[in-house]
């Protein structure tokens, strides 16, 4: 696995000092392969160098609320704590919580929303496209940027690990915080984007132009391997994945297609792209493709193993969910009361 090298905490005192890593899912539509190797996978590699806190970000499925059914919500936001846990997520190593169980993430949002120019937030590109979706389009859409500012801030992140569709949001976080710096005083560290080197951006099987997406994947078949499919399931959706009509398998000359491919087996397996290239010389896209369903099984195998358990222990998924909130809460409520102090209320 390309276990990318989170900043090494360098030094016997650092490491007691650690630094904080931060980042969520919403619990909408299908968790896939993109979301494991774009973030789960990321943040359960070097957890034990961090104060980690992953958190399910349900409140802000509720920006598009035509599309919530309030039981399935339930449902979901649990089943993605589950899929954290399941995906390597150590609970003795990170606060596992869900976001509305820690009500000052939306406090600190007014108050960061109140420092955020109107045009920053209609200039956001998921805005936009959202937006263009809907007959109606609610504010909590156009501050869903605010809603996640605050949820790194609060716990003054230093690292956010994340796909690289998140980079827009990323960088609005870093001028949210460095406005109400200005305004306020000089209080929440910048945290930094980490992106994969390769894999930041999966695409679709079905359609290499597109990122994989859960809102795709809950429509079409052949679109996204989620991480519950079965292996007849995932070996459907790989070997019926776009090609191209050549053969060579090089990542610089790869359509995008095979590239996509090619970057799965990469970040499965492990192995170089060098030693990957030597390794389908001679053999074409459907020798390619059996091995990259071998490989993508074998990763599912013990993650769907480990899910199914969690879900039957619902006992103890609710004490991992509620300790986790009143862990992120003592965090949380400590960076309101200094937030009060600044701001003066
Ligand atoms: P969400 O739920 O869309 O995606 C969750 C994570 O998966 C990554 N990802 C991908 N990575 C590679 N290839 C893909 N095709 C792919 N699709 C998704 C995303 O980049 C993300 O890391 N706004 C966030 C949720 C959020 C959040 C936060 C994230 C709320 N508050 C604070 C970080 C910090 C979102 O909608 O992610």
């Amino acid at each position: 696995m390309d276990a990318i090298a989170l900043p090494q905490a360098a030094t016997e005192q650092q490491t007691q000092s650690k630094k904080t890593v931060l980042s969520g899912i919403q619990s909408t539509g299908i968790l896939h392969i993109g979301n494991y190797i774009g973030a789960l996978s990321l943040w359960a590699a070097n957890q034990s160098q961090y104060n980690n806190l992953f958190m399910v970000a349900n409140l802000h499925t509720l920006t598009v609320p035509e599309a919530v059914h309030p039981a399935e919500l339930r449902r979901k936001s649990r089943e993605v704590a589950a899929l954290y846990v399941a995906s390597g997520i150590d609970p003795n190593e990170s606060i596992i919580f869900l976001q509305s169980d820690v009500p000052a993430h939306t406090y600190l949002a007014w108050i960061l929303g109140c420092c955020t120019p109107v045009g920053w937030l209609e200039r956001m590109t998921q805005y936009k496209v959202k937006a263009a979706a809907q007959e109606t389009v609610g504010s909590g859409l156009l501050n869903y940027p605010t809603l996640q500012a605050a949820d790194i801030l609060i716990y003054r992140a230093n690292y956010v690990p994340v796909g690289d569709d998140q980079n827009q949001h990323l960088e609005i976080t870093r001028d949210i915080a460095q406005r109400f710096n200005h305004l306020f005083g000089t209080y929440f560290p910048l945290p930094e984007t980490l992106n994969r080197r390769s894999g930041a951006r999966i695409m679709g099987l079905d359609d290499p132009s597109q990122k994989m997406s859960k809102s795709i994947a809950a429509k079409k078949q052949g679109h996204a391997i989620a991480l519950l499919d079965s292996p007849d399931v995932v070996k459907k959706t790989i070997m019926g994945g776009v090609t191209d009509a050549g053969g060579e398998i090089r990542f610089e000359t790869a359509s995008p297609g095979v590239k996509n491919l090619l970057v799965l087996y990469e970040v499965l397996s492990g192995d170089s792209q060098s030693a990957i290239e030597e390794h389908f010389v001679g053999k074409g896209y459907g020798a390619l493709k059996r091995e990259l369903v071998e490989l993508v099984v074998t990763t599912l195998k013990p993650i769907q193993d480990k899910f199914h358990a969690l879900m039957d222990d619902e006992r103890g998924l609710d004490a991992l969910l509620s300790e986790g909130a009143a862990k992120a809460s003592l965090i949380a409520n400590q960076t309101i009361a200094d937030v009060r102090q600044l701001v003066g209320v």
